[in-house]
């Protein structure tokens, strides 16, 4: 058995699913299996084997985190992120102290707009995990108060039951996971594209563009709450267009011609749309 520093498991092992437990030296954690994983020097935690791994370097790449940041950081999602840190404030606790886990957390700017913004933020304990590697370890370096891990939302970490919250903003999950990870009357929050999110730079890519869902789409065995739509207008000069541009799926189909396009474009409005879905587990 390893030399346990702590009693309840924070993480499973991704090779075995037994418990993992931070081994004396605070560096790594293993299992009673002897599988072992070392704390990155950004303090973060890699549990996802190179076995499980459907590519070199899966998810966002580095240039997609960069973009991702850099446009964040400009405050254009701001309002949104104000939003869901209110919703996270409402939600109702069994306990003081609120366990969440940011799903596909990327480089982190929500989890930093959490703790500037919830009202309860001394009462979080905040985790993120993502499946790529820079990301995790950017969101890592800038803020130590988080345990951020890489790790596949298919296949979670994490014990049964181990979060009051998940909160998932644009990125994907499997519904078994996010059922097996809440605890029971569990909240997962979600923020998914409205009709009519980016639909100016949509339009500089697609011939025909089309509108998203009214509403988002039900994860297995939850319950719909509330739902809050939040749409504003943005106006990112050319860097801050490309930056989007690149953070987002339809940058697969903006060739060259496109790219320079919105480039050497005037600057112009473009829509956001949110839509903020608040669930209970069933
Ligand atoms: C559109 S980004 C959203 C990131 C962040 N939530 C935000 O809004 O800034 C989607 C994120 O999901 C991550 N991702 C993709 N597939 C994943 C998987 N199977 N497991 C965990 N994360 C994944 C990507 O690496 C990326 O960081
Ligand atoms: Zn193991």
């Amino acid at each position: 058995m390893p030399s346990s520093t702590q009693s309840t498991p924070l993480y499973c092992c991704p090779v075995c699913s037994e418990a993992l437990f931070l081994q004396a030296s605070g560096k790594s954690y293993a299992c009673p299996q002897q599988h072992s994983f070392d704390l990155a020097k950004e303090g973060y935690l890699n549990l996802l084997p190179v076995q499980f791994k459907h590519s070199k370097e899966p998810g966002d790449n580095k240039a997609m985190m960069t973009a991702r940041r850099q446009f964040l950081e400009a405050g254009f999602y701001e309002p949104m992120a104000k939003a869901v840190a209110m919703m996270i404030d409402v939600v109702p606790r069994q306990q003081q102290k609120l366990s969440l886990l940011d799903l596909g957390c990327g480089e982190g700017y929500y989890n930093r707009k959490i703790v500037e913004y919830c009202k309860s933020s001394e009462q979080l304990s905040m985790q993120g995990v993502d499946i790529a590697k820079f990301a995790v370890a950017a969101a890592a370096k800038k803020q130590t108060s988080t345990k951020f891990i890489v790790g596949s939302c298919n296949r979670l970490p994490y014990p049964n039951q181990s979060f009051d919250m998940v909160l998932r903003i644009f990125a994907p999950s499997d519904d078994q996971e996010l059922q097996r990870v809440l605890k029971s009357n569990g909240h997962l929050l979600t923020v998914t594209p409205g009709p009519r999110h980016l639909w100016q730079l949509k339009e500089f890519i697609y011939n025909e563009v089309k509108a998203h869902a009214e509403e988002s789409i039900a994860p297995l065995g939850f319950d719909r709450l509330t739902t809050q739509r939040i749409s504003y207008k943005i106006s990112p000069d050319a860097k801050q267009r490309a930056s989007l541009l690149q953070m987002t799926p339809f940058a697969w189909h903006a060739n060259e011609e496109t790219q320079l396009a919105l480039n050497n474009s005037e600057e112009f409005a473009i829509e956001t749309d949110f839509i903020l879905t608040l669930w209970r587990l069933i």
